[in-house]
Order: structure tokens, then C-alpha cells, then sequence
């Protein structure tokens, strides 16, 4: 596979072709999901939830995020590679600077994190050294004690224009993705419509320039035994992971996912 780089990433976004990403952890599923043609894995702070069996994302350490982000890169074979900057890493910009170094050194080529315009100035400090960055808005799971829950976020029109207000700033302060979470289909379209970086969703409709999942949630893997309303089993009916990886990339590709039972309404 042609190894993935951001310019690729922004051309894709230019021609219309679909961004698959997924979640990734360790060497193994790098190695399957680059091989199966996920265009972007990412170190999710999920790892806490997936792999540690916290009931959130905070408790997720930057040493938690450096372990997976450099086992992740050794299995890797051409994907791009995003690390999640965790819950307490980033707040302030020279924090953030510190924490996504590390992120990079272990194999990151790009890092995320989570907030609204207040974090133009650590994402113009991180872009100033040469790291690109991720925006994540829409629901952001590190924040779930000020939300109050996980709850669909961007409903209604003022809300949804904060959203939107919100990615046009952090794109000029050199964000270069955006990555959406839970919002009604209209704002994942408007948003990807608004900024010239790709946007990625999830649970944020088909209109988005790319998708992701958690991997395990897309295995049909859950301590909880439910999976969020975004979320499709891609392992049934298929004998291999391998397989079921390689038909999120074609759905993703072709537009057959998410439908309409995995997307918010207005
Ligand atoms: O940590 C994570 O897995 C994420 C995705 C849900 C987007 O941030
Ligand atoms: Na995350």
C-alpha cells in the first residue's frame, strides 16, 4: 500500500473520495488495518474505555498514549498515523507542545485533540513546530462531566452554527482536520462544506469527507454488550477480521455507511 501522507489526505477531500479511518491500539491490528486499506489509523483515548475497562477517557495517561502510539507504528504498513493527546495533556499551549512531541517521536504524524476555539492558540503553537493537528468538536468524551452524559451535540440551529463557527477558526489557526462527533447528519455536511481540511465523522452522517469507528465496536466487541446508535457490526457474516475491515473501507468508500439507523436528526 502507497503510504499515506496529509497532502494525499487533502486531495482526497478535493475529489470527493471518502477518508476510512479506524481506531488502533497495537502492532497486529496496524499491520490488518493498513493491509485491509484504512486510509488513517488513530490512537484513540478510547484505549482507556477498550482496553483498560475505565468508564471514560480520563484516566489515560500520555505514557498510556506513547506505549500504543509506538506499537501501532511498528505494525503499520502505509497508514496515517494520529495519536490522541489525553484528558489533562493540553492545557495550555506549551503543555500541549510537550505532550504532542512525545506523541510524535513515538510514531505520530498527527495528533488530536478535544475543545472548541479556545484551543486556536495550542493548535497555532503546535502547527509553528511542525506538528499537524486535529481538531475534535462536536462530542467530546474527555469533557463528559460538563456535558452531563454523552449526548448528540450541535442540535438546533444556534448550536449548530457554533459548531461550524468553531471549525472555521481552528482551520485558520492551522487545524489541519476536523474531526466531528455525534451531531445531526445536516451539520456533519455543513460543517465538511465550511472548511477546506477534511472533515471526519462519526455518528455525524455520510456527508463528511471520511468516517471512523472504534475498532472493537465495529468487531462487535463490547464489555457492555451495547453499542452507541453510529456503530455497525462489520464482522457479521464475514469469517476473518481481515474481511470485515475490508468491507468498512468499501462502505465508507461507496457511501453505504453510515445509513440513515446510524445517523442523528435535526
Ligand atoms: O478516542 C477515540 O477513539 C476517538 C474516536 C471515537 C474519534 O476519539
Ligand atoms: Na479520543
Amino acid at each position: 500500500m502507497p503510504e499515506i501522507t496529509l497532502t494525499h489526505l487533502q486531495k482526497m477531500k478535493k475529489n470527493g473520495e471518502k477518508i476510512a479511518m479506524l481506531t488502533c491500539y497495537d502492532a497486529t491490528f496496524a499491520h490488518e488495518s493498513s493491509q485491509a486499506g484504512v486510509d488513517m489509523l488513530l490512537i484513540g483515548d478510547t484505549l482507556g474505555m477498550i482496553l483498560q475497562g475505565h468508564d471514560s477517557t480520563l484516566p489515560v495517561t500520555i505514557e498510556d498514549m506513547v506505549y500504543h502510539t509506538a506499537s501501532v507504528k511498528r505494525g503499520n504498513t502505509g497508514s496515517f498515523i494520529i495519536a490522541d493527546l489525553s484528558f489533562m495533556t493540553y492545557a495550555t499551549p506549551d503543555q500541549a507542545l510537550q505532550s504532542s512531541g512525545r506523541l510524535m517521536q513515538a510514531g505520530a504524524q498527527m495528533v488530536k485533540l478535544e475543545g472548541g476555539e479556545w484551543l486556536c492558540e495550542s493548535v497555532r503553537q503546535l502547527t509553528r513546530n511542525g506538528i499537524p493537528v486535529c481538531a475534535h468538536i462536536g462530542l467530546t468524551p474527555q469533557s463528559v462531566n460538563v456535558f452531563g452524559g454523552f449526548k448528540v451535540q450541535g442540535r438546533g440551529p444556534e448550536q449548530a452554527k457554533r459548531l461550524i463557527d468553531a471549525a472555521i477558526k481552528l482551520e485558520a489557526a492551522g487545524a489541519a482536520m476536523i474531526l466531528v462527533e455525534a451531531v445531526p447528519s445536516s451539520v456533519g455536511k455543513a460543517l465538511s462544506e465550511a472548511v477546506s481540511v477534511p472533515v471526519i465523522g462519526i455518528g455525524a452522517g455520510v456527508d463528511t469527507d471520511g468516517q471512523v469507528l472504534v475498532l472493537h465496536d465495529m468487531l462487535g466487541l463490547s464489555i457492555t454488550g451495547r453499542a452507541p446508535k453510529f456503530v455497525r457490526n462489520f464482522m457479521s457474516g464475514k469469517d476473518s477480521i481481515q474481511s470485515a475491515i475490508q468491507s468498512y473501507v468499501a462502505a465508507v468508500k461507496a457511501e453505504t455507511f453510515p445509513s440513515a439507523e446510524h445517523c442523528y436528526a435535526e
